[in-house]
């Protein structure tokens, strides 16, 4: 009855209830199946090989679906459906369970662990019991901590990437922290490396040279990693012995699905920091611009427009090799500009700006955000989505009095764009270029949605915008893409205590936004522990690849079994189209 009285409705389901159980829930009418584990074969002599107490062998570590999965695009090459899954970092424990908590005991420890992070491209076909992996199809590869890779743009070859290993700066070994994804209209796969920080250490002092120490603190790198060890068993990450080994890594990746011998390209021209995703969009002019945000408290948004159109069938490889990086400038009159960073705007030489991005941004007055996680394209209007997922420090001061900072030292004031202090929430922000042209300097902006929880707070701006409701509660909006027929899909990295501030949101969770009422609805709920991230449909969309990252209960294989990161797919009962 209650249907009749409600408008319209664009979403093609029915809402679920936050959940808290350890399984993953969607709509009446869908139906959801495991497509691929963490360990899961990818070659026939790789079956059997990854065992939930033993691990899996330093040989058998990269012929197996990585760990993590994260960010994810589909490509149909061929008639033949090809999906390039990151996988974003590993649990040491319960790969290394002969060692000492996760702590590696020898190189083929490191190994183990530099195999299972990285990229997974896999062939994926469905028959009548659903998708699963094709084992040896010619397409299948991982790619990893120690894959061979080139450098271009402005700083392949700079003194800056040279190692004793590599005098050249040209040919980097891997790809790591392997976070959010895009594609190119070219179709190829952009992965975007993340915390890279965290895998270095040093054995002894670390460089002296100005430059490099800066850098260093900027981007978080210290003595000690974070606990993978690598720098004690592999030199390449040890920063007393290699202190240029850090500045090969924090970059977008291109790889090309349809050709498992191509070499993957670092793109230096967009940038290194901590790279979430890469967005494309296509500028009036036919210039390939990539939105792309820097994950961490108080760092920026970027875009970068190449220099020359992008021409279907034409030659591409040099495409995101030159261009012009910029960042955003968020203007509390819900305007804002994208600031180009060349030697002119920022002092520093077209290498520096590539290898020490951040420092460059701080240079012209970057706006410092909430932590920007993915950005999206509208396909069909004139408008993108970042996802903020939330800023702890935002606003808070320092024991003198001052307000917080970012690592180079630029405040984290509560301003429009980033309006609460202590933002355990998240917003999302959109911005419309100016003339509709994704190349344009300007653009304008508004809050797409702040999250935030009415139920606790009665009014104010943690109550969330009028958007949140009972029936959606969420926090930390992470993955974000929008489908074809414009429906935001939002998913959650947030907390699932369900308590307090957070009390009805439940686990996370992936939900559909109408970009044009605001509307909000909830779709799938994850499994308890886990974020849920990375999203992409068969060509057909009549599947929704998703995925679920570190759950910490059995899942998905139930009572008694080891908890692992996954990729589930959801289709209508009806065979429907599902976005
Ligand atoms: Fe890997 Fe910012 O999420
Ligand atoms: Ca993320
Ligand atoms: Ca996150
Ligand atoms: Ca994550």
């Amino acid at each position: 009855t209650t249907a009749m009285a409600q408008p319209v409705s664009r979403f093609p389901f029915a809402p679920i209830a936050a959940q808290i159980d350890n399984t993953i829930h969607v709509p009446e009418g869908y139906s959801w199946d495991v497509l691929v584990r963490w360990g899961d074969p990818l070659f026939s002599d790789a079956e059997g090989a990854w065992d939930p107490q033993a691990g899996v062998s330093v040989d058998m570590s990269e012929r197996v679906f990585g760990e993590n999965t994260d960010g994810m695009e589909l490509f149909n090459v061929d008639g033949r459906e090809i999906l390039v899954v990151n996988s974003e970092y590993t649990n040491r424990d319960v790969n290394l369970p002969h060692t000492d908590g996760g702590t590696p005991g020898s190189l083929d420890d490191v190994r183990i662990l530099q195999h299972l992070q990285g990229v997974t491209v896999m062939e994926v076909a469905e028959d009548e019991s659903g998708w699963s992996v094709v084992i040896d199809s010619p397409y299948n590869r991982r790619i990893h901590h120690n894959s061979p890779m080139t450098f271009d743009g402005p700083a392949a070859g700079h003194p800056l990437l040279q190692t004793e290993a590599d005098p050249t700066g040209m040919a980097s070994l891997g790809t790591m922290n392997n976070c959010g994804s895009g594609r190119t209209p070219w179709g190829t796969y952009l992965t975007c490396e993340e915390n890279f920080n965290g895998y270095f250490g040093a054995t002894g002092d670390i460089p002296a040279d100005e430059t490099v120490a800066a850098g260093y603190r900027r981007y978080g790198i210290g003595a000690d990693g974070w606990g993978y060890d690598y720098h004690l068993w592999d030199a390449r990450f040890d920063t007393s012995a290699n202190p240029n080994e850090p500045h090969r890594v924090g970059y977008v990746v291109e790889i090309d699905p349809a050709n498992p011998d191509a070499t993957p390209v670092k793109h230096t021209a967009l940038g290194r920091f901590k790279h979430e995703n890469a967005a494309y969009a296509i500028a009036a002019d036919g210039r390939v611009v990539v939105y792309m945000g820097d994950d961490e408290r108080g760092e920026f948004m970027y875009r970068w427009v190449s220099r020359d159109a992008y021409v279907p069938g034409e030659d591409t490889s040099t495409l995101l090799s030159e261009g012009e990086l910029s960042v955003a400038v968020f203007d509390d009159d819900m305007t804002g500009r994208w600031v180009p960073l060349t030697p002119a705007t920022t002092g520093m030489d077209v290498a520096h700006i590539a290898v020490f991005t951040r420092t460059a941004a701080s240079a012209v007055g970057a706006t410092t955000m909430d932590r920007p996680e993915w950005i999206a394209v509208h396909p069909n209007a004139s408008e993108a989505y970042c996802c903020l997922t939330n800023n702890s420090r935002r606003g808070l001061l320092n024991d003198d009095g001052t307000v917080r900072t970012n690592a180079g030292g630029d405040p984290m004031s509560v301003n429009a764009v980033n309006p609460r202090d202590t933002n355990r929430f998240g917003q999302i922000v959109r911005w419309r270029p100016v003339g509709g042209d994704h190349g344009a300097e300007g653009f304008s902006w508004d809050l797409y949605v702040m999250a935030g929880n009415p139920e606790v707070h009665a009014d104010g701006p943690y109550a969330g915008t009028a958007n949140i409701n009972a029936g959606n509660l969420f926090n930390s909006p992470d993955g974000m893409q929008i489908d074809s027929t414009g429906l935001i899909w939002i998913q959650t990295d947030g907390d699932d205590s369900n308590e307090g501030d957070f009390a009805g949101m439940g686990n996370n969770q992936m939900l559909a936004g109408d970009p044009v009422t605001g509307r909000i609805e909830r779709f799938l709920t994850g499994p308890n522990g886990c974020e849920v991230t990375g999203l992409t449909w068969s060509s057909d969309r009549r599947t929704m690849f998703v995925g679920i990252q570190h759950p910490d209960a059995p899942f998905p294989d139930g009572e008694g079994s080891l908890p692992r990161s996954a990729i589930v797919t959801v289709r209508r009962d009806d065979n429907g189209l599902v976005g």
